[in-house]
């Protein structure tokens, strides 16, 4: 029988080579922090607690965990001083009340690890009842890597960092990716014992390997799986990596890519069978694209809810949601909570604010749509544009159903047209149009002074 688990995360690093303000855990692969990447992770196995070791940016990572859910509580430990990998475990080990578990300990930057290779690991262990199981992968260049040293047998004897390593051992390209499960007691024995006598005068975890030595055993999987991230480079590498996996899924989750190479899925974003990517594409946050919706060329979604059947070409929809059969695109903007209803049409150059652009509407050209609501079967003309702002506050229009706005019609808020009422071309409605009126005319008058009295004081330029 396996023992109750806990895992632990090493996150406490300095990460100095990011040469960042955020703390290395905090940078994200598709749009998903690394440390989140992890926590899912372990949250996969049977690990009853997960607890994050913080240091370096504590406040920060600490404020993180406490924003994510990952369905395993999950609390974070201090290591006031970085003063190794094996203090960094020493630490979590301080904080654990001592009990007969199994320790699943891994690094908080190794993004693209799988619940399935933990729980490998995990049940190896419970199988051979050993001290230690560590995972290793065979890296083309295992420069930075601690070295993994076997027996004649084939037996993990030890694990020797590079800054430590002879010439030939240097030569070995089997690496250690700090991703351990201990027998808690046997670690809580040696971790004490665990000196500095190295290159980097740390304290290594990875000697820890070496006085359980012959206790124990190894689970190798591919090198791409357990790419560490230390500098941006390597953050961008193991991002492509992910993006290759996410596109995958969704492939073989029945999405159409035209080009996966130039489609950027974030980890959260979901889409149904039938859904169409075209070639140039990035969703981000929590987008959702349902059936028979064709993306892209071009496009980029930000927390955008997309319904059926949605045509969008080289446009940007941020925080906005479109309808079954609407359109958007080309060379359009949707921002700050726009809802686009069935059927609805926005054309070439518009852009669109904290709308409602109502079922069957067209906003075919060239218009602003800013703090409207626009009702069904509306039609607006060519450079009908919403005048929301008075350069001092924002006001609304109200557009009723089966209105026809004339090209070039400015629609001065707050201002109401009725249900079925026209403008003619170049309107300027500053008053209320009643149903099934024609508004017509340009009553462009000059008001003296009118800024002075709208508008503080604008400031000097020195
Ligand atoms: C470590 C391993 C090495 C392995 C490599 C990549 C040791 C001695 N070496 O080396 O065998 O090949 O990772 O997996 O363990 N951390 C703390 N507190 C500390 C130091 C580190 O929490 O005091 C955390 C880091 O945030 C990181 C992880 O431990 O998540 C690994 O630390 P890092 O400094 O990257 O170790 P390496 O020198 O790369
Ligand atoms: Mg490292």
């Amino acid at each position: 029988m396996s023992n109750p688990l806990v895992a632990v995360v090493l996150a406490a690093g300095a990460g100095t080579r990011m040469k960042s303000s955020l703390p290395k855990v905090l940078h994200s692969v598709c749009g998903r922090p690394l440390l989140d990447w992890v926590l899912r992770a372990a949250a996969g196995t049977e690990a009853e607690e997960i607890c994050v070791v913080v240091g370096h940016g504590a406040e920060a990572v600490t404020a993180h965990v406490e924003s994510v859910d990952v369905g395993v509580a999950v609390r974070t430990v201090l290591q006031p001083d970085q003063l190794g990998t094996g203090d960094a475990a020493a630490c979590a080990l301080a904080a654990l009340e001592p009990g007969r578990r199994d320790i699943l300990l891994l690094p908080g930057d190794m993004p693209l690890v799988t619940s399935e290779t933990l729980v490998e690991m995990v049940s190896l262990h419970a199988a051979d009842a050993t001290a230690v199981t560590l995972l290793t992968a065979d890296f083309d260049d295992p420069t930075g890597y601690g070295r993994v040293v076997r027996e004649i047998g084939g037996g993990v004897s030890r694990i020797v960092e590079e800054a430590d390593c002879t010439r030939e051992q240097r030569q070995i390209h089997e690496v250690a990716v700090s991703t351990y499960v201990f027998d808690e007691q046997r670690l809580r024995a040696e971790i004490t014992r665990l000196g500095t006598d190295n290159a980097q005068g740390e304290v290594y975890l990875t000697d820890a390997v070496a006085a359980l030595f012959p206790d124990v055993d190894s689970v190798s999987v591919d090198a791409d799986e357990v790419r560490g991230i230390n500098d941006r480079a390597q953050l961008a590498a193991t991002e492509s990596l992910a993006r290759r996996r996410i596109n995958e899924g969704w492939m073989r989750a029945g999405v159409t890519m035209r080009d996966p190479a130039t489609a950027y899925v974030d980890a959260a974003v979901e889409l149904e069978a039938d859904v169409t990517l075209m070639p140039d594409v990035v969703l981000e946050g929590a987008t959702r694209v349902r059936a028979g919706s064709v993306v892209g060329p071009s496009v980029r979604l930000v927390d955008a809810d997309i319904g059926t059947g949605v045509t969008l070409s080289y446009c940007v929809v941020r925080e906005s949601s479109m309808g079954d059969g609407s359109d958007c695109g080309p060379y359009a903007s949707l921002r700050g909570g726009c809802s686009v209803e069935d059927g609805a049409h926005v054309g070439t150059f518009v852009e669109a604010k904290n709308s409602v652009i109502g079922r069957g509407s067209k906003v075919p050209h060239l218009s602003y749509v800013g703090d409207a609501t626009l009702a069904a079967d509306v039609n607006l003309g060519a450079n009908t544009i919403t005048c929301n702002w008075d350069g001092v506050d924002k006001h609304r229009t109200v557009v009723g159903e089966g209105v026809r706005t004339g090209s070039g019609t400015l629609l001065v808020a707050p201002v109401e047209v009725g249900d079925d009422a026209y403008t003619a071309a170049g309107a300027v409605v500053t008053h209320d149009v009643p149903p099934g009126a024609l508004a017509k005319g340009v009553p462009a008058l000059n008001v003296e002074g009118w800024t002075a009295a709208h508008r503080p004081p604008r400031k000097q330029r020195p």
